[in-house]
């Protein structure tokens, strides 16, 4: 899918100059923004990388209803009529990045701190509350195992219509099948239904067909665990490929390994908050010093 959102634009000189003149403030004041300034200066920058950016993220925020099952149209109805809202869960707020193109980045944090969530923003499977998602290029998304795939249709018909939702042509999907099919090696098991498939083999399928569509932008959300030890090698070095290739990834992971080798850059989150955002090994150390914490916490 191509999500180009923004055209490269002219450089905005009236703002240049605006920058060198808040810089030359600071210099005089010792250096010391303001809060506001801070702010200013952010939005600037998240602004300018929006042009220009791979992936980046304004001041997002993105909430969830919350209700114990299904609702009633009775129940519904008397909401409206009292004026009052079913409840609102935050799984993310106020995240602002910018991820430049051929940067590897991964997403950590602890089970529910929005990092599902993240990617899908990033994907378009779904829309921000507030503020504004801008992503350019091909984007390629390996999201929860299965998902994308109809379970009926054999693996040869999802790699089809998986590849056509990428932007692939019917004729380029003809050319690829084979290298697709190889990749995956999962044989005969191409012409099944995608139900009677492993959860290994539904991962190399999906695997093979979002590296092969040759995307920009590789979203991966912790499905490279559950290939076996070949598998998940040959998939490291194709991702390692991507990266020599200026590639950009944002990958969610658990493994402190896999991300470490993937990613130079990390995202912390928690209960849906940016923690940290920097190289890669200072902000796994804070995250596992935190979570140290917790489970010493939990344990007491
Ligand atoms: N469609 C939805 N409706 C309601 N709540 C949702 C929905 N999707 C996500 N959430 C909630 O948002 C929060 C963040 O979910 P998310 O799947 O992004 O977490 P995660 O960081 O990926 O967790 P994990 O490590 O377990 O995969 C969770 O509390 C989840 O219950
Ligand atoms: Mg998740």
């Amino acid at each position: 899918m191509d999500n180009a959102r923004w055209e490269r634009g002219q450089p905005n000189w009236q703002g240049y100059r605006y920058g060198v003149l808040w810089l030359g403030l600071l210099v005089f004041r010792g250096l010391k923004p303001t809060s506001y300034e801070r702010s200013l200066f952010m939005s600037a920058f998240l602004k300018s990388a929006a042009k220009n950016g791979a992936i980046v993220f304004q001041g997002v925020g993105k909430s969830f209803a919350r209700h114990a099952g299904q609702m009633l149209i009775r129940e519904r109805l008397m909401l409206l009529l009292r004026n009052r809202h079913a409840e609102r869960f935050h799984a993310l707020r106020e995240i602002s990045f910018a991820i430049g193109h051929g940067e590897s980045v991964a997403v950590v944090g602890h089970n529910g701190a929005g990092k599902s969530t993240l990617l899908s923003l990033a994907t378009g499977l779904c829309q921000p509350d507030s503020r504004r998602v801008t992503v350019h290029g091909r984007t390629a998304a390996l999201l929860e195992l299965g998902s994308g795939f109809h379970p009926d249709l054999t693996g040869a018909e999802n790699v089809c219509i998986n590849a056509a939702l990428m932007g692939f042509s019917r004729r380029d999907v003809r050319r690829k099948f084979g290298e697709i099919v190889e990749f995956a090696e999962i044989g005969d098991f191409i012409d099944e239904p995608v139900r009677t498939y492993s959860t290994g083999m539904m991962m190399r399928l999906a695997f093979s067909v979002a590296v092969t569509v040759d995307p920009d932008v590789l979203l991966i959300d912790e499905v490279l665990g559950v290939g076996d030890l070949a598998f998940y090698a040959k998939c490291q070095e194709r991702i390692l490929h991507f990266r020599e290739c200026g590639k950009t990834i944002l990958c969610v992971s658990h493994s402190t390994v896999t991300a470490m080798s993937i990613c130079d850059r990390a995202l912390w989150l928690d209960h849906g908050r940016l923690m940290a955002d920097g190289p890669i090994a200072g902000v796994m150390d804070s995250y596992t010093a935190a979570m140290a914490a917790h489970a010493e916490c939990s344990t007491q």
